[in-house]
């Protein structure tokens, strides 16, 4: 009797055992597969060529004017402004100058602090006697690739963006002719805008190209992507090389995050307009006044991202974390009836096609984080022009 259960005992362990071989066998048999997919991976966005990358996963929609991610190609300069360096300080002078402004107290740079990723960190900017504004104020990092400005895209040139800001009542509040004014009785500009443009003479046209110029420097350096991409395979981890292939697969961010910018320079519907809500905005509509554009933002470029919270035309999300969730669940518009009517006529938001739910995990939800992360390049240290006397 006593044998009989000894044996059964020893069939069992032997069963047992067996059959915990066979499950780990599995599981490392799963970790090898998983690991060669990754090294796999690796090589390939790591081997200094995009065509050999796994192919994007593209909407018909966006694939006749797809451009793959990668390096910033180098900025050009237009040919009524060409570059120079005295008209760059220049620039870099008047965009750190509060005198441009009706109460002498707000720069440029008020809203476009180097130190915070050259925006303001704020919700919405406030101007001139603190007014709050509705948007977001944006980076100017990389503007240089943006083709046209703005959230809405009403400026189609860094030279004609620069004096909006200026005249906004809410904002700078000065009329640019008083400002021109202020700036041409400053004796020490005199020699800056001899040297920028031959003569001393001060006018807006030129306070906007130097503004512009030096706009068009303030240019992100390459960042842990541009390496990894370049071949130094070893400076990503798994999460942040697994984050490149969803932003491109399954996640589809590259559908309208495209080119070296991270933007495809279009003006799309995510479904972030509340219209018909508290906080509205038409967005592109109203600039074109086509039915179609309402409730679409200008693509905005994803290179330094992590430093330029909090995000969207509003600033309502405070964390990446939180706008990819948003993606994830295909940006319902929960708690929006969707439409408006705006000097009677009835606006709709049609969200685009291409952003649909796609059920991240939460993993790949950390992962596509982590990759964004790598798009910053290293804050550099500006030196802070003297204001001219
Ligand atoms: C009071 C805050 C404030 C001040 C001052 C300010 N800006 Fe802005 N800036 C913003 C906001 C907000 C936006 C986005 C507005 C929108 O889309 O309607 C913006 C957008 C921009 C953009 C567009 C970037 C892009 O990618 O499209 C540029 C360029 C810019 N500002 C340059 C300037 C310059 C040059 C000055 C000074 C002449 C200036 N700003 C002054 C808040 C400010
Ligand atoms: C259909 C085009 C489209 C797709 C697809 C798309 N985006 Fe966007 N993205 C936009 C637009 C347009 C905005 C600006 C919306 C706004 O301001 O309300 C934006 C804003 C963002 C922002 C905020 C940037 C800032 O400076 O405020 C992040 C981050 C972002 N997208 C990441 C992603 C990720 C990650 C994916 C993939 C999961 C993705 N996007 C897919 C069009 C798209």
């Amino acid at each position: 009797m006593v044998k009989n259960s000894l044996s059964w005992i020893l069939i069992l362990f032997l069963l047992v055992s067996l059959l915990n071989n066979c499950l780990n066998s599995k599981v490392q048999k799963e970790i090898n597969q998983k690991n060669t997919f990754l090294d796999n991976l690796r090589k390939l966005y790591s081997s200094g060529d995009s065509s050999q990358w796994p192919k994007p996963v593209l909407d018909p929609e966006s694939a006749p004017t797809f451009v793959e991610i990668g390096h910033l190609p180098d900025v050009e300069f237009p040919k009524d402004n060409p570059y120079s360096s005295e008209k760059e300080l220049l620039g870099k002078t008047l965009f750190f100058d509060p005198r441009l402004s009706k109460s002498n107290q707000i720069a440029c740079a008020s809203c476009h602090d180097p130190e915070l990723g050259w925006g303001d960190s704020r919700t919405v900017s406030f101007g001139h006697d603190r007014q709050l504004g509705t948007r977001n104020a944006m980076t100017i990092l990389n503007a240089a690739f943006a083709k046209s400005l703005f959230w809405d895209g009403r400026a189609t040139s860094l030279e004609e963006q620069s004096q909006m800001p200026i005249q906004d009542q809410r904002e700078m509040s000065e009329h640019i002719d008083i400002a021109a004014g202020k700036i041409a009785k400053i004796k020490g500009y005199e020699i800056l805008f001899e040297k920028a443009f031959g003569d001393k003479t001060v006018t807006k046209d030129r306070i906007s190209k130097a503004i512009a110029t030096f706009e068009r420097t303030v240019k992100s350096s390459p960042s842990k992507f541009d390496a990894f991409i370049d071949g130094k395979s070893e400076v990503y981890t798994n999460d942040e090389l697994m984050g490149l292939h969803l932003f491109r697969t399954k996640a589809q961010c590259i559908n309208c995050h495209n080119s070296g910018y991270f933007s495809n320079n279009r003006f799309e519907n995510v479904g972030t307009s509340l219209l018909g809500e508290k906080g509205e905005d038409l967005g592109r509509y109203a600039v074109t006044k086509v039915a179609d554009d309402a409730g679409k933002f200008r693509v905005p470029g994803l290179r330094e991202v992590s430093k330029t919270a909090p995000y969207l035309h509003n600033g309502y999300m405070t964390s990446l974390k939180e706008v990819i969730e948003f993606y994830s669940k295909g940006n319902p518009e929960y708690s929006q009836k969707r439409s408006t009517i705006y000097e009677g006529i009835t606006l709709h938001s049609q969200k685009s096609g291409m952003v649909r739910m796609l059920e991240l995990s939460d993993e790949e939800i950390s992962q596509l984080e982590a990759f964004l992360r790598t798009l910053s390049s290293k804050t550099k240290k500006i030196d802070l022009p003297e204001l001219p006397k």
